[in-house]
């Protein structure tokens, strides 16, 4: 049982939910947090905060001072360009791993990648969780490491795939791409629970784990349109989107954003990536090492996630 936990991207959608469980099994957990996302703090919990970035290696050694574990969720979801996601994706995690690492107790290394790594050819963001992965596994030397694949992870407090459930919550569904797309969803409280599964447990050093939400092969579009309309008991009007017209908006979006100076969600890559037909994810492996079972079923997931305490 790990004792003393590094945890970074707790200011973020999943890991304030990691840091939660974390927290809740008794363990000291110590989170990185960047200056400017102080007002992000999580209020339920009280960890030991690190004021530093990925980028500054001299934080991330005061974070890993000592721990058992790292756990490590920052991430860049959201670029237009290689570097916005290499920068922290790969560099970053390069770095995290080299201070673990410099530490005497090598303290076991976990690393929220995605399935996304398994298609590196489709995005920046895809290739750079693939490079990721590599950078751990290329500097961990003898520190132990497990790399966790996610699907879609959705939850209240999402930001990326929520928007889409709402429109389609409210009754107009977007199609985009093929009625043979088949995608792995996760609740995100599975999710953290599967992470503490592995934190608690010695097994699955050295290993890649996929999971989903015990849906095997994963839905299509139809299903979770079907499975939002039988909440909220109403018609949902599908509206099909020609590919090449999102492809163009896509387009115009990274030249708007940049001209904006912000970080772009709908870009040519992220396309790529939603008309990719096989997003579907294997959790035999990590059940079979942890004894790690999905909870939530997409129904009471999207249930708490549209009209929980925070569904709108
Ligand atoms: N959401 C999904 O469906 C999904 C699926 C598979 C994998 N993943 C992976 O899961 C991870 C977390 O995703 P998320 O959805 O929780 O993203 P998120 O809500 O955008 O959170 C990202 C977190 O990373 C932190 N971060 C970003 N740049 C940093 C830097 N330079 N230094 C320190 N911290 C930094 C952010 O801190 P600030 O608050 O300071 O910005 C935030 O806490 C990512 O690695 C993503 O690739 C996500």
């Amino acid at each position: 049982m790990h004792r003393s936990i590094a945890i970074t991207g707790a200011t973020g959608f999943m890991g304030r939910v990691v840091l939660k469980r974390l927290t809740s099994m008794g363990c000291h957990v110590r989170a990185l947090i960047r200056p400017a996302s102080m007002h992000k703090r999580p209020t339920q919990v009280v960890p030991e905060w690190v004021t530093g970035d990925l980028e500054d290696m001299e934080s991330l050694r005061r974070l890993v001072d000592g721990v058992d574990g790292v756990v490590h969720c920052a991430g860049v979801v959201r670029g237009a360009g290689r570097m916005d996601f290499e920068r922290i994706n790969v560099a970053g995690v390069a770095r995290l791993v080299l201070a673990a690492h410099a530490q005497p107790s090598k303290p076991r290394f976990f690393l929220i990648s995605s399935l996304a790594a398994r298609e590196p050819h489709l995005s920046h963001y895809a290739a750079s969780k693939r490079n990721g992965e590599k950078a751990l596994t290329i500097n961990a030397g003898r520190m132990p490491w497990v790399i966790f694949r996610p699907p879609a992870v959705y939850g209240p407090e999402d930001r990326e795939i929520l928007p889409l459930f709402r429109w389609m919550y409210r009754g107009i569904a977007p199609v985009i791409g093929s009625a043979e797309t088949r995608i792995s969803l996760l609740y995100v409280e599975d999710l953290a629970e599967a992470i503490v599964c592995c934190v608690k447990r010695i097994t699955g050093v050295g290993r890649s784990y996929e999971m989903h939400d015990g849906h095997t092969g994963g839905y299509s579009w139809e299903d979770v349109i079907d499975a939002i309309a039988r909440i909220n008991g109403r018609t949902i009007y599908r509206i099909k989107v020609p590919v090449p017209l999102v492809r163009l908006a896509a387009s115009l979006n990274v030249a708007v954003s940049r001209m904006c100076g912000q970080a772009p969600m709908l870009t040519p890559g992220k396309v790529r990536e939603l008309t990719h037909p096989d997003w579907v994810g294997d959790h035999t492996a990590l059940t079979r090492d942890t004894g790690w079972v999905p909870k939530v079923t997409l129904h009471e997931g999207l249930r708490r996630t549209l009209q929980g305490r925070y569904g709108k």
